[in-house]
């Protein structure tokens, strides 16, 4: 027995066997879903020998077709631009009555699966994130109409092994998502990266710039997790009037960090939408 609900007994195949896949995969085997459950096609040697170190008995298909033909559930976990040809080998294919199919590649619409795989395929789209790689991952999920709630459930199941994991029930948030959490990791990254190269430049040895910043955003986003909690308020709770910090934000708020931010966010979102949009 595993510790998901409704997926005793289901077997789960990916097409691709990349560094998602594998998160996916490792969150699966942890939660207890035996590895002769996954069936994996995927064209790199080399993954096949990292696939096969998460799990022995994982099956490696020879090809998609294989995979497609008896996965429950079959996840898409190749890059957009690779999925064009994927749907194309997938079309008309013979494939289980209810077979869920579960996206993650960015930007690829429900409707581009389902135009290749037929309008009633049960299609779930996920906007994962980079830390899904370290088990810490903000995963977004949009469902087409035939899915069931089974599905649902085994989906978002699916999902949470890498992480949190919550539902739009409106596919265009999806840009939304990709410039918050899709891109959002990047935002951060920045923020310590420019963190540390301050600290430097106040004297810090780089060694010890890199633990005060990391083990502070750590700590800030350990925090933050408490949601009945405005970050506002944290913020407001380390900052004293005249004190060091209100002079640190006083210069980010007159460099125009807000509108920055702002305009970062929106230029993400419109850029989802424009890769969005179909070729022609
Ligand atoms: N990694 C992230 O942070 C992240 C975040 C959000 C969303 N995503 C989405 O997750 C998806 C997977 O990303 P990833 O980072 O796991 O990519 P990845 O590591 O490159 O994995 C994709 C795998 O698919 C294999 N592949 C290529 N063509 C194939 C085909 N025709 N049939 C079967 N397998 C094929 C690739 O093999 P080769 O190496 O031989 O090409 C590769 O091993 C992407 O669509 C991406 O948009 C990723």
């Amino acid at each position: 027995m595993t510790s998901i609900d409704g997926i005793d007994g289901i077997d789960i195949g990916f097409i691709g066997g990349g560094n998602m896949a594998q998160a996916i995969i490792g969150g699966l085997l942890g939660a207890g879903v035996p590895a002769a459950r996954l069936l994996v096609a995927e064209p790199e040697a080399d993954r096949h020998r990292q696939l096969l170190a998460l799990g022995r008995e994982l099956r490696l298909a020879a090809t998609n077709a294989d995979v497609a033909a008896t996965a429950d559930v079959l996840v898409l976990a190749i890059k957009p631009q690779v999925m064009p040809g994927v749907l194309g080998e997938l079309r008309g294919q013979q494939r289980p009555a209810r077979q869920l199919v579960v996206s993650i590649a960015a930007g690829i619409p429900i409707a581009t699966i389902t135009a290749a795989l037929g309008t009633d395929t049960a299609v779930v789209r996920v906007m994962p994130n980079q830390p899904a790689l370290v088990g810490t991952g903000m995963s977004v999920l949009v469902a087409s109409p035939a899915v069931d709630a089974r599905q649902q459930a085994l989906a978002l199941a699916l999902a949470a092994t890498t992480g949190r994991a919550l539902w739009v029930d409106d596919e265009t948030l999806m840009d939304a998502v990709t410039a918050v959490s899709g891109s959002g990791p990047a935002y951060f990254y920045l923020l310590m990266e420019l963190m540390e190269e301050a600290a430097a430049d106040l004297g810090l040895p780089a060694g010890i710039a890199r633990t005060l910043v990391r083990q502070t955003a750590l700590g800030a986003a350990r925090s933050a997790l408490d949601e009945s909690r405005d970050v506002a308020e944290l913020r407001r709770s380390v900052t004293s009037p005249g004190g060091t910090t209100a002079a640190a934000l006083a210069v980010m708020e007159q460099a125009g960090l807000r509108d920055t931010l702002r305009r970062a966010l929106l230029a993400a979102r419109d850029r989802s939408i424009e890769l969005g949009r179909p070729v022609g």
